[in-house]
C-alpha cells in the first residue's frame, strides 16, 4: 500500500513541489515556542524536512500546522536531529558504548533515544555514526565504535533496531540515518573535512561492512560524508552512492547530504559552482540536500536544460516520501503534547544508562590490586574532572544538561559515605594550573590513604571540527600527577575523555588507572561503584591505544609486514600499542581452556563449531567477554593478520566455567571480497583464534 500511495501523491506533485522535498532546510538555533510566529512565516510550507534543534513538540506542531494547511498537497515535514548517544537522557558517547561489547545495551540506549526524540517532535536520528576510525587525534572517533569493522557492524544492526523497532510509525521510534557514507573517519592526518586516500580494497573490507549491515538491517536514511575518496567525494560518488548503495544493497530509502557537503564540491574541485554541485550529488544518488539550498536552486533548471532526467527526480522524490509513510507521519503529522516529565529522563532510562556506563569503563592498569578501595579511610580526590559535570556528556550531546549529571565528586560522597572521608582539590585546570594549584592537591594528598586523580578532555576537544594534534593530554594534567607522585600515596587515576589516548607516562606514575570515558548522565556513579568495589570492571577496548601519537595509525587488523621483529620498527618508541584492542582487565581472575573444534577438515559451505571453557578463578562474580578472530595466512589477496568475527560477553560466577561457542559458517567467517566486493572463499588453512590460543582448520 505505501507504495501506492508514494506514486498516487507523486503523480499529482508538480516539478516545483517534488524539488521542494528534497531540500532541508534550517531555521537556526535559536527558536522556541515564544517565536513560533517567526519561525513559520521563514518556513517554506512545501520544504521536504527541517533540521530541528528543539525539543518542544508544540513548536514542532507549528511548522507542521503550516506545511499540512498551507501547502497545496499537505504532504508533512520531516523533522531531523542530531540524536547520537541520546536526546536528554544522554548516554556514554559510541565509542565508550562499543567497549561494552553488548549489542543489546546499545539497542536499549538508542531505543530510548528514539522515545524521547520522537515524543520531542523529532522523526528521524542522523545516527548511528558507523565510520571506522583508527586516528585518535580525529574528534569525531568518539562518536563511532571503534576501528573494527566487524564489530561496528553488529553495533550498526543493535542501533538501527532501537531506533526503528519493528514499526517506523510507532510514536516512539525514529528513521536512522546510517552516517557518514563513506570512509569519513579516514580523514588524513585527522584533520576533519580533508581527504580521505582509500584504495577500493580497503573501502570493502574496512569501511562499507558496517554500511552493509545497516542496510540489511533497515535503516532508512543515509548521510553522505564530507570526504573525498581518493578524488571522488563522496558526496558526487556514483559508485558508492548509486551502484553499490542502491543497485546491489537494494537500499529503497534515501541519502541526504552532509550540511555543506553538496556546495563543498566546488572547493573540492569537481564543480565549477552551486549549479554544477547540485547536479553531481544528484546525478550520484544524493537524494536530499541538507541546508546547501542548491537543490532548492538549480534542480528544477538542470531538469528544464535536460541534465537531470525528470525520472530520477521521481525516483528521489518516492524515496523521500517513501519513509515519510513509513514513519506515518500522513496519519500522525503533529506530535502528541506530553509533558517534559512523562517523555524525558525516565526512571527507568535513567537507570539504564547507569548500567550501560558500567559496562563501558575499562580497567587498564590496576597493580597490587590497589583497586576496589579497601580500608581506605581517607581518599584525595583531585583534579579538573572531578566536580565537572558538563564534559562527562560528551560532544553532541543534544538536550544532555550539566544539572542533569551527577559529577565524580557527588558520587564519590554517596559511594563512601560512612566509610571513608573524601577531601578535594581541583589541583589544575584542564590546560592550565591558574585554578586550585599544585601544593594545595599535594598537602591533601599527604594527608589521605589514596589519591583519586580525575583528569581528561573537556566536551568540545571531540566531534565535528575537534581534531587535535596530539592524543596526549595538556601536559599540566601530567605534572600534576608527577607533583602528587611525591606524597607517596597510591594514586588512581580516572580518565573521561572522546578519544583514545597516549597514557605512556601517565601509565608508568599512575597505580591504576580506568577509562571511563565520557559516561553521559551518568557522570560519576558507574566509576564509583568500580572503585568501592560495587561494580566489578567488564569494558574492553573498542579502539586501540597508541604507544604515542606518533605510531598512529595503529591498528590489530593489519596487514602481515614483509620483515618483523626489530626490523620496520621506530628506533625511538616501540611498534606495538600500548593498550591493544580488546584489552581490559576485571576484578576477577579468568583461565582459559583449550580451543576445541568439532571438525579441522570442513568442504566450503559446511559449519563447524569452535569452543573454549572460561572459568571464573577468583572470588567475584564477572562479565567477561571473549573475542573471536580468524587468519587466513596464504591467500590471493593478503588478509588482516587477524580479524575479528564473533564476540559474547557472558556472566561468570565466582568459580564456575562457562564455555563460550562460535559457530563458524566458512562461506561468511572465512571469505573475504576482491577490490570490486566480490567474495571468495579460498581452499587451504585457516587458524581460528582467541587470545593467545589457535587452532588450525582446513577448507578443502
Ligand atoms: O549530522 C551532522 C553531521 O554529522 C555533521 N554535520 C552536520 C550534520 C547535521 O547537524
Amino acid at each position: 500500500p505505501v507504495e501506492k500511495r508514494v506514486d498516487d501523491l507523486l503523480s499529482r506533485m508538480t516539478l516545483e513541489e517534488k524539488v521542494y522535498q528534497l531540500n532541508q532546510y534550517t531555521l537556526g538555533f535559536n527558536h522556541n515556542i515564544n517565536n513560533l510566529g517567526e519561525a513559520v512565516k521563514n518556513l517554506p510550507a512545501e520544504i521536504g524536512s527541517v533540521i530541528y534543534f528543539d525539543a518542544d513538540p508544540q513548536l514542532r506542531n507549528g511548522l507542521q500546522k503550516k506545511a499540512m494547511e498551507e501547502s497545496r498537497l499537505g504532504i508533512p515535514v520531516l523533522f531531523g536531529y542530531d540524536v547520537i548517544h541520546g536526546f536528554r537522557t544522554v548516554y556514554p558517547i559510541p565509542l565508550a558504548q562499543a567497549c561494552s561489547w553488548n549489542p543489546a545495551l546499545v539497542e536499549q540506549s538508542s531505543a530510548v533515544a528514539a522515545l524521547e526524540s520522537r515524543m520531542s517532535g523529532v522523526d528521524w536520528t542522523f545516527s548511528p555514526m558507523i565510520d571506522i576510525a583508527r586516528d585518535g587525534r580525529w574528534g569525531r572517533v568518539a562518536e563511532g565504535y571503534g576501528e573494527d569493522p566487524y564489530a561496528t557492524a553488529v553495533y550498526t544492526v543493535a542501533a538501527v533496531k532501537g531506533y526503528q523497532g519493528d514499526d517506523l510509525s510507532s510514536d516512539r521510534r525514529v528513521a536512522a540515518c546510517l552516517k557518514h557514507y563513506v570512509g569519513y573517519g579516514a580523514s588524513e592526518a585527522g584533520r576533519d573535512y580533508v581527504y580521505t586516500e582509500i584504495s577500493r580494497q580497503s573501502l570493502w573490507d574496512t569501511y562499507l561492512p558496517p554500511y552493509e549491515a545497516g542496510v540489511k538491517a533497515g535503516a532508512a536514511t543515509l548521510m553522505s560524508g564530507f570526504n573525498d575518496i581518493s578524488g571522488i567525494p563522496a558526496s558526487a560518488n556514483h559508485y558508492t552512492l548509486t551502484e553499490i548503495l542502491k543497485n546491489r544493497w537494494k537500499h529503497d530509502g534515501f541519502v541526504v547530504s552532509d550540511w555543506g557537503s553538496v556546495i563543498q564540491l566546488v572547493n573540492q574541485g569537481v564543480a565549477a559552482d552551486a549549479k554544477e554541485a547540485a547536479e553531481k550529488a544528484f546525478m550520484a544518488g544524493v537524494e536530499m540536500d541538507m541546508t546547501d539550498n542548491c537543490y532548492q536552486r538549480h534542480l528544477a533548471e538542470l531538469v528544464k536544460e535536460g541534465k537531470v532526467p525528470v525520472a530520477n527526480v521521481d525516483d528521489a522524490v518516492r524515496r523521500v516520501l517513501r519513509v515519510k509513510f513509513r514513519l506515518g507521519l500522513f496519519e500522525h503529522p503533529y506530535t502528541k503534547e506530553v509533558k517534559q516529565e512523562e517523555r524525558l529522563l525516565l526512571p527507568e532510562s535513567l537507570r539504564a544508562v547507569e548500567r550501560m556506563a558500567e559496562e563501558t569503563m575499562v580497567l587498564l592498569k590496576n597493580s597490587d590490586n590497589v583497586l576496589p578501595l579497601s580500608g581506605m579511610k581517607k581518599i584525595a580526590l583531585i583534579g579538573p574532572m572531578a566536580k565537572n559535570r558538563a564534559d562527562l556528556l560528551g560532544s553532541w550531546s543534544a538536550h544532555g544538561r550539566a544539572e542533569d549529571v551527577c559529577s565524580i565528586y557527588d558520587a564519590m560522597h554517596r559511594e563512601f559515605a560512612g566509610k571513608a572521608d573524601i577531601l578535594y582539590a581541583e589541583g589544575c585546570d584542564f590546560e592550565d594550573e591558574s585554578r586550585g594549584g599544585f601544593a594545595e592537591a599535594l598537602d591533601l594528598a599527604k594527608k589521605a590513604d589514596v589519591v583519586v586523580l580525575c583528569l581528561g578532555e573537556k566536551r568540545g576537544w571531540s566531534g565535528e571540527n575537534a581534531s587535535r594534534s596530539t592524543i596526549a593530554l595538556p601536559s599540566v594534567q601530567e605534572a600534576l600527577l608527577a607533583a602528587l607522585k611525591e606524597a607517596g600515596k597510591p594514586v588512581v587515576v580516572l580518565l573521561a575523555n572522546g578519544r583514545p589516548l597516549e597514557l605512556v607516562r601517565i601509565e608508568k606514575l599512575a597505580d591504576a588507572i580506568v577509562e571511563m570515558w565520557q559516561p553521559g548522565v551518568a557522570g560519576g556513579k558507574p566509576v564509583a561503584g568500580i572503585l568501592s568495589g560495587r561494580v566489578n570492571p567488564s569494558g574492553k577496548l573498542a579502539i586501540t591505544f597508541p604507544y604515542m601519537t606518533g605510531q598512529i595509525p595503529v591498528y590489530y587488523n593489519h596487514r602481515s609486514p614483509a620483515r618483523e621483529g626489530r626490523q620496520g620498527r621506530y628506533q625511538d618508541i616501540p611498534s606495538t600499542p600500548l593498550y591493544d584492542f580488546g584489552y581490559g582487565l576485571s576484578y576477577t581472575d579468568y583461565k582459559y581452556g583449550d580451543l576445541k573444534v568439532s571438525a579441522d577438515k570442513v568442504k566450503r559451505g559446511e559449519t563447524l563449531t569452535v569452543e573454549i571453557p572460561v572459568t571464573n578463578a577468583g572470588s567475584r562474580d564477572g562479565l567477561e567477554t571473549v573475542h573471536w578472530f580468524i587468519c587466513d595466512p596464504v591467500s590471493s589477496i593478503s588478509r588482516p593478520v587477524k580479524e575479528l568475527k564473533y564476540f559474547e560477553k557472558q556472566l561468570i560466577k565466582a568459580g564456575e566455567t562457562k564455555v563460550f561457542r562460535f559457530n563458524v559458517d566458512t562461506e561468511r567467517d572465512l571469505s573475504f571480497v576482491d577490490s570490486d566486493g566480490k567474495r571468495f572463499l579460498e581452499p587451504g588453512d585457516y587458524y581460528l583464534m582467541v587470545k593467545d590460543r589457535k587452532v588450525r582448520i582446513s577448507v578443502e
